[in-house]
């Protein structure tokens, strides 16, 4: 029997290239030797961006990327995680099992209790708590936001997974879920949640930064690269990268913001075009611009085949539809056994 791989992608927007690297390279590369489940996380998107206008659009567009990017729904289970009822209600069981402490201990939690609430930075966790407490109903942190670790854990457990690939972000939120299925398994003496790890192909968890020197690509810090961008518009968004004067004295230390370029230019180019312009940068010779050219011309290579297929998939609504429907009806099969599995455990039986 091949090990179960889960993993899923919130419907918050187009995919970036954290996206890409972090987690749907690697779905891709285990489709074929795993029992994969990818699944689109919509009841997640709601945590942040509620937009009933939106989410719909969103949950199609980043189908049509998974498909773009070349998942493959004969080997994987593609589906969206609100067609299965199944994790609502494991989510509302095991949060009997969870600690306010530990959900408001999280460090997304608090980055994104901190956004919501208008808070810059700098402030003690103590501060934020009062704040989340005291605050009027105007910019309220929400409950769902607070027990989203639940939610992912029960998308985990509720497959059985072993594997599952993400980002370096996500690495928080895999260890509460190994934490919560070996308290649920304690508490009521089963083995019923297998505790799941991580997984980069042996390598370390991906983090790709973004070009504004601001640390991590991601939706919220405005600095994407888009699998959907178009040529001139990556390109241009590329040269943009803040960089520094550039080495005066050979092999000095190289700053974080032209790390970055160089962390991009790992994921995306040949390691002699990488180990060109690591020699360049230690002997003084680099040129920032070169280097950002040939970027963006090695991240193109990998992007513009994907921006066609998607703009192709974006109008195969038939193909989309099969798709989720057949992944609804394979994950719901898993899903509805494991909780069947639960509620039994926890006594929760009928009379009729
Ligand atoms: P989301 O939508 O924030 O991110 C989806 C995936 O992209 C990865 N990622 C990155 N990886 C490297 N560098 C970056 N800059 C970067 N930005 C994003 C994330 O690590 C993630 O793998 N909670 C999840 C969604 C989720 C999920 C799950 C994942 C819900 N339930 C169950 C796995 C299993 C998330 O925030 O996705």
């Amino acid at each position: 029997m091949k090990e179960v791989v889960l993993s899923g992608i919130r419907s918050t927007g187009n995919l970036h290239l954290g996206n890409y690297f972090g987690a749907l390279k690697n779905f891709v590369r285990m489709q074929d030797d795993y029992d994969c489940r990818f699944f689109i996380a919509d009841l997640h998107a709601l945590t942040t961006t509620p937009d009933p206008k939106l989410l719909h659009a969103n949950v199609k567009n980043i189908l049509a990327e998974y498909l773009a990017a070349g998942l493959n729904p004969e080997h994987a289970t593609i589906f969206v995680q609100s067609d299965v009822p199944e994790i609502s209600e494991l989510y509302l069981l095991l949060n009997m099992h969870v600690g306010i402490g530990e959900l408001m201990r999280t460090v997304s939690f608090k980055d994104k209790a901190r956004k919501m609430l208008g808070i810059s930075g700098g402030e003690s966790d103590d501060d934020i708590e009062k704040q989340i407490i005291g605050t009027d109903s105007n910019k309220r942190v929400n409950a769902g936001l607070l027990t989203y670790p639940t939610l992912m854990a029960v998308d985990i457990l509720i497959q059985k997974a072993h594997k599952v690939p993400v980002g370096k972000d996500q690495e928080q939120h895999l260890e509460m879920t190994r934490r919560f299925a070996r308290r649920f398994n304690a508490f009521y003496g089963t083995d019923l949640f297998v505790e799941p790890t991580n997984f980069n192909f042996g390598s370390a968890p991906v983090k790709v930064p973004g070009l504004d020197g601001s640390g991590k690509m991601g939706k919220s810090e405005g600095n994407c690269l888009y699998l959907i961008d178009d040529e001139k518009t990556l390109r241009k968004k590329v040269m943009r990268a803040v960089t520094d004067e550039g080495p005066k004295v050979p092999n000095s230390p190289v700053s974080p913001t032209v790390e970055n370029l160089f962390t991009l230019m790992e994921l995306t180019s040949t390691p002699d075009t990488v180990q060109h312009f690591r020699d360049a940068y230690a002997d003084c010779s680099i040129r920032y611009g070169d280097l950002k050219k040939q970027l963006a011309e090695d991240i193109l290579k990998i992007t513009l085949p994907i921006r066609e297929r998607i703009l192709e998939y974006q109008n195969d609504d038939a193909l989309i539809a099969r798709v989720v429907k057949q992944g609804a009806e394979r994950a719901r099969h898993y899903a509805a056994q494991t909780l069947a599995e639960a509620r039994e455990v926890m006594g929760i039986k009928k009379f009729y």
